[in-house]
């Protein structure tokens, strides 16, 4: 391989067809002058149409390749073919390797004649980048065939983003994430709009999983349900506001209304009911609080018996080890699923600010389907703050606001072939957009480009690993179910 050009962080090389780099790999060329090293990763690999100085550094490259001392120098048809299968390699400089650190800064020229330009490896890289994963988790292989891992606390206190399109293999690295964070003690809450994470308590012969224990199914107006004394007037007001458009006046009424349920200690569904009723002012503001009163009660989310009210607390000290609450939220109205996800952000909210428990997790299956985009730009950076580490999963990315992506540490990205969307997370991402438009336009399932924290800022393809556990939630399909029909009968 040689250098071919150089302009700002844009290198292009010549490779020989025997020097075979697929896109995403990189490779440290080392300058044999001065002894330093720059790292760069392809993203764009063509065949070459030497002109001027192209052709004559090809030529060179050609008469110093070493198999061409084997080849009758007269074998002008091989020389041909060399020269016609040449590659064009153009990549991003990433960086450069001083005294055996990795540095973002290149302020130097490599030699184009006396540069040497070789693969490097995830390990090596890793090595440069003096990382010591504390909590390694392996997330598949590299192309190079390596393991690839991720430190879980570069999860930890940050906003992620897994996209792609549809059966692209997003669900399945989320699930890998998140029964890795459940092994090293953490807490999260999955908004699993497929009912599929419940999966995860079995492996695929159907036998106990590894975190059997540690996975607690929440099916909402059965073992989800809430008293309202216990979400308290703070969280009922976000709901009424949030969830249910509610005007200001009638907000202003329920108030009133829980302010004298308060005196009489006794906040429940039944006595608001019996508040409401007797509740005289204003028609209009009685109609408005009647028909939120219903859709309160049609949610099912609430209950008036406090046995059977879901207490975020003593849920997490029953599991001292690390628990995913998987909410299943196939079968729930999308009303009730935004008044649902409204309750318990801003339950934990309030728990936070409390220090009543430790900072949790939450995975959020296409978010946009239970929340306004304008709400989740603001809670992202509150919740934050608060110590709710978000981590999106959605087949629409502009279903994100272009201000979440900005503020993602991480992003996982599977294919998309929209070149709309393409364009759209090109644009949004820390990488740069030439390196995610090539790489990612070509992923096979299962495979993705690995963005920002985690991979310390230089970007990596992944193919992610299978995981042992029963899997669900795949798209039901017509003729397959039409084929267990008739083995049944
Ligand atoms: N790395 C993997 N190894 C083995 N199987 C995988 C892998 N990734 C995905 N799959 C399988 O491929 C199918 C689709 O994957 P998954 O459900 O994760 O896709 P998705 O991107 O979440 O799709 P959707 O947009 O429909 O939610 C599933 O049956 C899943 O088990
Ligand atoms: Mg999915």
């Amino acid at each position: 391989m040689r250098i071919l050009s150089k302009s700002g962080d844009e290198i292009k090389i010549i490779a020989m067809p025997n020097e075979k780099v697929d896109r995403g790999e990189y490779l440290l060329i080392e300058d044999e002058t001065s002894g330093n090293k720059i790292l760069t990763q392809i993203y764009e690999v063509s065949y070459l149409d030497p002109t001027g100085i192209d052709e004559e550094i090809l030529r060179d490259e050609v008469f110093s390749s070493e198999k061409i001392t084997h080849i009758d120098p007269n074998n002008v048809s091989s020389l041909l073919t060399m020269i016609k299968d040449a590659r064009l390699l153009k990549g991003k400089i990433r960086g450069s390797i001083v005294d055996s650190r990795f540095t973002n800064e290149i302020i130097w020229l490599p030699s184009r004649v006396f540069s040497t330009i070789k693969k490097v490896s995830f390990s090596e890289i890793n090595k440069y980048l003096a990382k010591n994963l504390k909590f390694p988790v392996e997330i598949g292989t590299t192309s190079l065939g390596e393991k690839f891992y991720v430190d879980a606390s570069d999860l930890d206190g940050s906003l992620t983003i897994i996209t792609g399109k549809k059966e692209s293999g997003k669900s399945h690295l989320a699930k890998l994430l998140l029964s890795e964070l459940v092994k090293l003690g953490a807490y999260v809450f999955v908004f699993d709009l497929n009912n599929e994470y419940n999966g995860m308590m079995y492996d695929k012969s159907n036998n106990f999983s590894d975190i059997y224990n540690r996975i607690v199914v929440l099916e909402p107006g059965n073992n989800l349900v809430f008293t309202l004394k216990y979400i308290g007037k703070r969280v009922f007001t976000e709901i009424l506001t949030h969830a249910l458009d509610t005007p200001a006046i009638t907000v202003r009424e329920f108030l009133k209304i829980w302010d004298s349920m308060n005196e009489e200690s006794d906040v429940s569904i039944r006595n608001l009911y019996t508040k409401i009723l007797e509740y005289k002012n204003n028609e209009m503001v009685k109609e408005a609080l009647i028909s939120r009163y219903y859709s309160i009660v049609a949610s099912k989310l609430f209950a008036n018996s406090e046995y059977v009210n879901f207490d975020i607390k003593n849920n997490i000290s029953l599991k001292p080890n690390g628990a995913a609450f998987v909410m299943e939220m196939a079968k729930v109205s999308p009303l009730a699923r935004r008044m649902l996800v409204q309750i318990i952000l801003s339950k934990l909210i309030n728990l936070l600010e409390e220090n009543q428990i430790p900072p949790v997790f939450m995975f959020a299956e296409e978010a946009h389907l239970y929340f306004d985009q304008t709400y989740w730009e603001d809670a992202i950076t509150r919740m934050r703050h608060f110590g709710i580490y978000v981590t999106f999963i959605t087949n629409q990315p502009d279903s994100l606001d272009p201000t979440v992506y900005r503020q993602a540490d991480n992003i996982f990205l599977f294919n998309f072939i929209n070149e709309k969307d393409l364009e759209m997370i090109s644009q949004a991402s820390t990488a740069d957009s030439e390196t995610v438009k090539n790489l990612v336009r070509s992923l096979p399932q299962k495979k993705c480009l690995v963005i920002g924290r985690v991979v310390n800022n230089l970007p990596f393809l992944v193919s992610v690993k299978e995981v042992n556990y029963k899997t669900l939630g795949t798209t039901k399909r017509f003729f397959d179910i039409k084929k267990e029909i008739e083995k049944v009968k």
